[in-house]
C-alpha cells in the first residue's frame, strides 16, 4: 500500500515507546503545537517576519547516487508507460498518471488496481521531484522509494518484485538497456525505480506566467493577476502555507476538508477505505469508528495529526482537478469558496476534527471580485500543458532459441 505501515522495505513509523512515554511525548507535542500556532498567528500579517515569498523555480535537485543520464532517462520513460510493471501487466504509472490528465486521474479518489478503486487523489508527477516527501501525508521520501511502493502497493499496482523482474528479463531490449545504463547483467527490480525516479525528473514545468513575472518580465502577469497575488498575499492569507519556489511549506496541515461520501455510498471506496486504516495501523477503535482519512496521523499516531496533509504545491493544478486528499473539489472555483468560508463546503462541512484545524484558515471576507482576481491568479502558476504519446514499448522474447534448448538436452 501507499504507505510505510504495509511496505516492509520503507521506514518504520514514527511511533512513541512504552509506558509513560506517549503521554510525555503527547504534552510536550502538544505545546510545540500550541507554540507554533502562537508563531503562525504572529506571522499572520504578511510582512517581513512573515512566510518566505513565492519564487522562480530552479532545476530540480539530483540525489548524487542516482546521476541523470539521457540512456536512464530514455529508459525511465519506457518502464513509466509499461503496465508490465504492476501485478497483472494491467496497470503501470502511467495507467494513474495519465499525461492528458494532468498526470494524475480526472477523478475524486484514483482509480485502482483491477477490481479496486483507490481511496485518495491521484496526485500530478509533474514537479514532484521538488518534493522532500511524497504522498499527500508524506509517507515516502524519494522518488525511487516512492515508484517501488506505487508498483507493490494492494490498491495500485500489486506487484511483486520477483516477477515483474522476471519479466524485465525476458524482453531483449530492456535487458540490453539495464544492461548498458546500470552495468548488469540482468535487469534488477530496484534499478527500474531508478530509472523510473530519473524520468520523473524530467518532468517538470517552471515556465510558468508566474515565473517569467518574478524574474522580471513585469508584463507576464495581467492587472487583474497582480491583484489577486496581492490578495494570495494579503487579505486571503493563501502565501503563509503555499509559499516559497513550490508554492507549499512543505508541512502538513488541516484545513478542514470534509469527508468524501463516496466512502458512505460506494461498496468498493468502503472496502479499500477499511482496508487502508488496518495496512496503515490504525487502532481497533480507529478502525471501527473512522469516517474519513486520518492523513498525517497514520504516521506520528499523534491524535492532533489527524487529518492533516501536506500542504500541496499549486504549480499545474489547472490540468489536475479535482483538488484535495479526496478530490471532494471538482472546480478551482469551489476550491476559493472553501477558503472564503473558512473551510467549509457550500452544505457547511468541514473535518471532523475541528480541534486539529489549523488557526490560519478562517473566514476571508473575499468580494465576488476578489475571488475572480484570485482565480486569475491561481491559473499563473500552470504554465503549458505537458503532453507526451505513450512509447512504443519493446517485446518480450523467449530466453533461449529453440536450438539452444536442443542443444542443451544433449
Ligand atoms: C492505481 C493507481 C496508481 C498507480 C498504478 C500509480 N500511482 Fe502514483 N499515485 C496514485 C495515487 C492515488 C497517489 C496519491 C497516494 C497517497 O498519497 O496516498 C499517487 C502518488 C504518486 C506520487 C507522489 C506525488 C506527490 O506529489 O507526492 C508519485 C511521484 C507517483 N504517484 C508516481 C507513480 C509511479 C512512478 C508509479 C509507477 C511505478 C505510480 N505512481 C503508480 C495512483 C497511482
Ligand atoms: C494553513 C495552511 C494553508 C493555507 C492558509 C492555504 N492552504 Fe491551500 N492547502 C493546504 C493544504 C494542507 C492542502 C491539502 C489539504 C487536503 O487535501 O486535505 C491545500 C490544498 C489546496 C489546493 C488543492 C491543490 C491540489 O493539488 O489538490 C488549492 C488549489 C489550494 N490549497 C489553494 C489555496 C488558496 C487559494 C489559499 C488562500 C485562499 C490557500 N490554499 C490557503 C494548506 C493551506
Amino acid at each position: 500500500m501507499f504507505d510505510e505501515a504495509a511496505n516492509t522495505t520503507s521506514p518504520a513509523p514514527i511511533r512513541g515507546c512504552k509506558g509513560y512515554a506517549p503521554r510525555l511525548l503527547a504534552i510536550l507535542g502538544l505545546a510545540l503545537q500550541a507554540l507554533a500556532g502562537a508563531t503562525a498567528a504572529a506571522a499572520a500579517p504578511v510582512g517581513a517576519a512573515g512566510p518566505p515569498p513565492l519564487a522562480p523555480l530552479g532545476p530540480p535537485p539530483i540525489p548524487l547516487d542516482n546521476k541523470q543520464t539521457p540512456e536512464k532517462i530514455e529508459l525511465g520513460k519506457l518502464l513509466f508507460f509499461d503496465a508490465r510493471i504492476g501485478g497483472d501487466a494491467s496497470t503501470g504509472c502511467s495507467t494513474c498518471h495519465e499525461p492528458g490528465q494532468g498526470w494524475a486521474w480526472a477523478e475524486d479518489f484514483s482509480r485502482g488496481y483491477p477490481g479496486t478503486v483507490h481511496w485518495r487523489n491521484s496526485q500530478t508527477v509533474i514537479n514532484a521531484a521538488y518534493y522532500p516527501r511524497l504522498f499527500w501525508a508524506g509517507s515516502s521520501s524519494s522518488l525511487e522509494d516512492q515508484a517501488s511502493s506505487a508498483a507493490r502497493g494492494g490498491v495500485a499496482g500489486n506487484g511483486e518484485n520477483d516477477i515483474m523482474e522476471a519479466r524485465l528479463a525476458l524482453i531483449p531490449e530492456y535487458v540490453k538497456r539495464f544492461r548498458e545504463v546500470f552495468g548488469t547483467e540482468w535487469p534488477l527490480i530496484r534499478d527500474a525505480w531508478r530509472a523510473i525516479a530519473a524520468f520523473e525528473r524530467t518532468l517538470v514545468q517552471r515556465d510558468t506566467p508566474l515565473d517569467r513575472y518574478l524574474l522580471g518580465d513585469r508584463s507576464a502577469l495581467t492587472e487583474q493577476q497582480l491583484r489577486g497575488k496581492a490578495l494570495f498575499e494579503g487579505k486571503a492569507g493563501c502565501l503563509q502555507c503555499h509559499n516559497g519556489a513550490m508554492a507549499t511549506d512543505f508541512s502538513y496541515h488541516n484545513i478542514g476538508v470534509p469527508p468524501n461520501r463516496r466512502w458512505e455510498e460506494d461498496g468498493l471506496a468502503q472496502i479499500t477505505f477499511r482496508f487502508e486504516q488496518y495496512a496503515k495501523g490504525q487502532t481497533e477503535e480507529g478502525y471501527r469508528s473512522a469516517k474519513s482519512d486520518w492523513g498525517f496521523y497514520y504516521r506520528t499516531k499523534n491524535r492532533w495529526d489527524r487529518g492533516k496533509f501536506r500542504t500541496p504545491s499549486l504549480r499545474y493544478t489547472m490540468y489536475t482537478a479535482p483538488y484535495m486528499h479526496n478530490g471532494v473539489f471538482y472546480t478551482m472555483e469551489e476550491v476559493v469558496d472553501f477558503y472564503n468560508r473558512g473551510g467549509f463546503d457550500e452544505e457547511g462541512r468541514t473535518t471532523p476534527f475541528p480541534e486539529n484545524k489549523s488557526r490560519l484558515i478562517r473566514p476571508l471576507g473575499l468580494t465576488d471580485e476578489e475571488k475572480e482576481d484570485l482565480l486569475a491568479f491561481l491559473e499563473a502558476f500552470s504554465g503549458e500543458e505537458i503532453l507526451m504519446d505513450p512509447p512504443e514499448l519493446p517485446e518480450y522474447a523467449p530466453l533461449f532459441t529453440r536450438q539452444e534448448l536442443m542443444e542443451a538436452r544433449k
